[in-house]
């Protein structure tokens, strides 16, 4: 058990949030994560249908039994017609979901509805700029993601050392850094930057509940870190994937015709991704991944992975203490 101002927030054990995956954070993931001790974010976005979005996060809250849980809201520029951002949040604040992971972009224009409603709001950004400008809306807490990370890095890619060190530093409200984070020495040094805990993504992509194909897990663990890449620069909406056909396709596509979002569409708009996730052929479609997938090293339940990070921090933690000790010893 680690104690910070975001284990507080949240009422968890461990100061770890699994944080929103487009189609895979289901409410059976959300479910492990609670039970697990950390809080984890269903995806909004994964389910268009407003209906079966309310009775998703039904069943999420009845799988959690009592335990906290949240929804991930992306506000990213939409790939297809339909703003359902506002519909989205009137249906968290009616089922009276206690988290919500913004992203993407200012939560600004709904975050005194929400916290009207009694709701809990951290905002992830992938810049301490963005970040600050979160706090200065007035959100709960902030998660500050650096280049390393799966998923969204933003334009500036600053690594998270930095990052990190440059958040715990600025910001007053608590605070996550995330990107790249994928074990429990990792966790103590995100506590020693000063930072409340830590936000992952990649680590937890083997995860016995995360729904996709063996086949698609089995080559994530065969991955090292220099196995993902960069993309969609020229979209102004940068993501960091697995490397694969798909994403040198994209790369290509990019290259010559620059910002060509009719061109790119076929590939990015995740119909492709999602059906990969289904067979399991990893080379096809774009798929948040990030660095610390060098870390995910064997499918076994999510919580058996929290136990493993919880082991090592307390390990590091135990380290570092020697060496404290060492140099002060007369
Ligand atoms: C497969 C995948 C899907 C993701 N989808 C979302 C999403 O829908 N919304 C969001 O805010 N973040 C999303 N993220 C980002 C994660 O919530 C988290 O911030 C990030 O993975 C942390 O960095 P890490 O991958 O290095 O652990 C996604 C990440 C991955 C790996």
């Amino acid at each position: 058990m680690i104690e910070t101002r975001l284990t507080e927030l949240f009422g968890t054990r461990l100061p770890i949030i699994a944080g929103g995956l487009q189609w895979l954070a289901t409410p059976e993931y959300v479910a492990a994560a609670a039970h697990a001790g950390i809080i984890g974010f269903m995806t909004a976005a994964s389910i268009p249908d407003l209906d079966k979005l309310r009775d998703e996060i039904r069943r999420c809250r009845d799988l959690c039994d009592g335990k906290p849980f949240g929804v991930n809201v992306s506000m990213l520029p939409k790939l297809v017609e339909g703003e359902a951002t506002q519909k989205v949040f009137d249906i968290i604040a009616d089922e009276a979901v206690p988290f919500v992971e913004t992203s993407g972009h200012s939560p600004e224009a709904y975050i005194g509805g929400l916290q009207d409603a009694g709701i809990k709001v951290i905002h992830k950004a992938p810049s301490v700029r963005f970040a600050l400008k979160a706090q200065s809306v007035g959100v709960d807490a902030v998660a500050v993601v650096g280049a390393e990370c799966g998923g969204h890095p933003g334009l500036d890619m600053i690594g998270s050392m930095v990052q990190g060190s440059l958040a715990a530093r600025k910001l007053t409200i608590p605070v996550a850094i995330g990107g790249g984070i994928g074990n429990g020495d990792q966790l103590v040094a995100a506590l020693a930057l000063g930072a409340d805990g830590v936000v992952v993504g990649t680590r937890f992509l083997v995860a016995d509940e995360v729904w996709a194909h063996p086949d698609y897990k089995k080559h994530l663990i065969e991955a090292s870190e220099t196995d993902t890449t960069l993309a969609l620069q020229s979209l102004r909406n940068t993501i960091r994937a697995l490397a694969n056909e798909t994403m040198t396709e994209v790369q290509k596509i990019e290259a010559e015709h620059p910002g060509d979002i009719d061109a790119l569409m076929p590939l990015i708009s995740g119909k492709i991704g999602r059906e990969a996730l289904q067979t399991g052929d990893w080379n096809k479609g774009v798929h948040s991944v990030g660095q610390s997938v060098v870390f995910a090293d064997q499918i076994e339940p999510l919580a058996d992975i929290v136990q493993r990070m919880d082991a090592e921090a307390s390990a590091a933690l135990a380290r570092i203490k020697t060496l404290a000790c060492r140099s002060y010893a007369p």
